[in-house]
């Protein structure tokens, strides 16, 4: 699970992502063969260019097509498919609120109403000044202690409107 955006790392380059790709489907077709289905390696490209980049950026959809030799539309929907995967640059700072059903039953939803009353902030949104993006993930693994969330990479338990403003406070600041 992704931290704190690195603002570095979001200038995407089309040559560079290709080399990520190529490397990426050497090793999936070392490790299954050369007609194996597992050697066309979507998501660990997908992934792979997220870490590099921060983002999938548009221009990586086409690219990846034409070397994995699939349509564009089933890029794309594997991209929107999985909740991990950014369009966008994140921002500095990354919340990532659990809303699965053990931190639904823990009032996670109010957390989610909270922060898109008093901060106008919705899951998949960042904040105009770029200091904060909202995600949503399923489960982290957590549920005893929920509503739980991912600040910056690190696991926060028991989550409540006190602790969310006061994380908030401290990275718009
Ligand atoms: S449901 Fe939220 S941590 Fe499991």
């Amino acid at each position: 699970m992704g931290g704190a955006a690195d603002p570095s790392r979001d200038a995407f380059d089309l040559a560079e992502a290709e080399r990520i790709a190529v490397a990426e489907i050497a090793r999936a077709r070392a490790f299954f063969g050369e007609d194996a289905v597992g050697a066309t390696p979507l998501l660990p490209i997908l992934h792979a260019l997220q870490d590099a980049f921060g983002h999938i950026h548009d221009e990586a959809l086409p690219m990846l097509a034409r070397m994995l030799n699939v349509s564009q539309a089933e890029v794309r929907g594997v991209v929107s498919f999985y909740h991990d995967f950014r369009r966008a640059p994140a921002g500095r700072r990354v919340l990532k609120i659990c809303r699965a059903e053990a931190c639904q039953a823990r009032g996670c939803e109010s957390l989610v109403a909270h922060l898109a009353q008093a901060h106008r902030l919705a899951p998949g949104e960042t904040t105009p000044d770029g200091a904060l993006t909202l995600e949503s993930v399923y489960c982290l693994g957590d549920c005893a202690l929920g509503p739980a969330a991912l600040a910056d990479g690190a696991l926060i338990g028991r989550l409540d409107v006190a602790r969310l403003d006061a994380w908030i406070a401290e990275a718009r600041r």
